[in-house]
């Protein structure tokens, strides 16, 4: 094989209804079915070359070369789409995350999905977008939802090609607004990954999935009808009921700050005043608060004031992973 090359770019995703626990980990097969939008701006760019002079994968993240657990868990992935290539010819990997690293933004969702677009037009696999969707989902569950656009659903499935995304709406159907507040940029203890193999151990997890239908129809219904509060209630719920089984499993994870519940409290008599506002929390402090682009300047204004909240990161709905025709640079 000669060098070959490609480049995508991935937005991140934020969930309105959450995937927490699989059934099938090696295959990220989840527990229940989930509901998002892709984050218009909150970008990873991903380049990948296939060389056979390379005597093992390389990994460059914001212009920092990888080694260790994040190198082999991309090289895991790369293992996924050579196999089904027939290649074993190893790549070097450069990517960018335009959001600032260690703000507590996921980059596995953009980061995952980017690099699936790309090593698979690099390899010259010519695949749907349905089959780069389950594939994306190998190296990261949610990186399954960003690749394709704007307000995406994971069916949870029954197998590896029956676990997939797909768009149930373009960007322009709703102009929702993300505004992430930044509590905390450090580290997680517990990240996603681990957190998914606590799940079963929370007696409240089976609950959760049970209602997850109910949950799903309810939110999918809401985004066709642009129904903000039917959203709001739903997305809230889930996002507490995800934190009750996190909080509830052996051993605990407690991912709330103080500020995370001020803010909390302070959406809640925003939307009790009027105002068409939702919190939704991923596996860290951070408060994802769900507007609409009427309201994003006040709401990004109130949310800066709180105390404890360093940053507010401000996106729309994004659109699905593209390949682009630039490629990124080792230096
Ligand atoms: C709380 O997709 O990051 O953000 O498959 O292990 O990479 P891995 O997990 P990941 O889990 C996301 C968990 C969540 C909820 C969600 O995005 O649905």
């Amino acid at each position: 094989m000669t060098q070959t090359i490609a480049t995508a770019r991935a937005c991140s995703n934020i969930a309105f209804i959450k995937y927490w626990g699989n059934r099938n980990s090696a295959l990220r097969l989840p527990a229940n079915g989930s509901i998002s939008m892709n984050l218009d701006g909150l970008e990873t760019v991903t380049t990948v070359r296939f060389d056979p002079a390379l005597p093992a994968d390389r990994l460059i993240l914001d212009g920092k070369e990888q080694g260790g657990e994040v190198l082999e868990r991309v090289s895991r992935h790369l293992d996924h789409l050579r196999t089904l290539a027939g290649i074993q010819t190893r790549a070097l990997v450069i990517s960018r995350n335009n959001f600032p690293t260690g703000a507590g933004i996921a980059s596995s969702a953009s980061a995952f999905s980017a690099l699936t677009v790309a090593a698979c037009a690099a390899l010259g696999l010519r695949l749907s977008e349905r089959q780069l969707s389950a594939l994306a989902r190998l190296g990261s569950g949610s990186a399954c939802r960003s690749v394709p656009g704007g307000f995406v659903e994971w069916y949870a499935g029954r197998d590896h090609d029956s676990s997939h995304a797909q768009s149930i709406a373009p960007p322009e159907h709703w102009a929702l607004v993300d505004l992430v507040a930044i509590v905390s940029s450090a580290h997680k203890a517990v990240g996603s990954t681990g957190g998914h193999a606590l799940a079963p151990t929370s007696p409240l997890q089976a609950a959760r999935v049970a209602d997850a239908p109910r949950r799903l129809n309810i939110c999918r219904e809401a985004i066709y009808k642009r129904d903000f509060e039917a959203l709001a209630d739903v997305i809230e719920q889930d996002a507490l009921m995800m934190h009750a089984v996190m909080m509830t499993s052996s051993p605990p994870l407690i991912y709330w700050l103080p500020t995370t519940l001020h803010i909390m409290q302070a959406v809640q008599q925003w939307r009790q005043a009027g105002l068409p506002v939702a919190f939704t929390i991923d596996a860290g402090p951070n408060v994802h608060v769900i507007t609409t682009a009427e309201f994003r300047a006040q709401l990004s204004q109130r949310l800066a004031q709180i105390a404890g909240v360093d940053r507010v990161l401000e996106a729309g709905p994004g659109g699905p992973t593209r390949l682009l025709d630039e490629h990124l640079s080792a230096d």
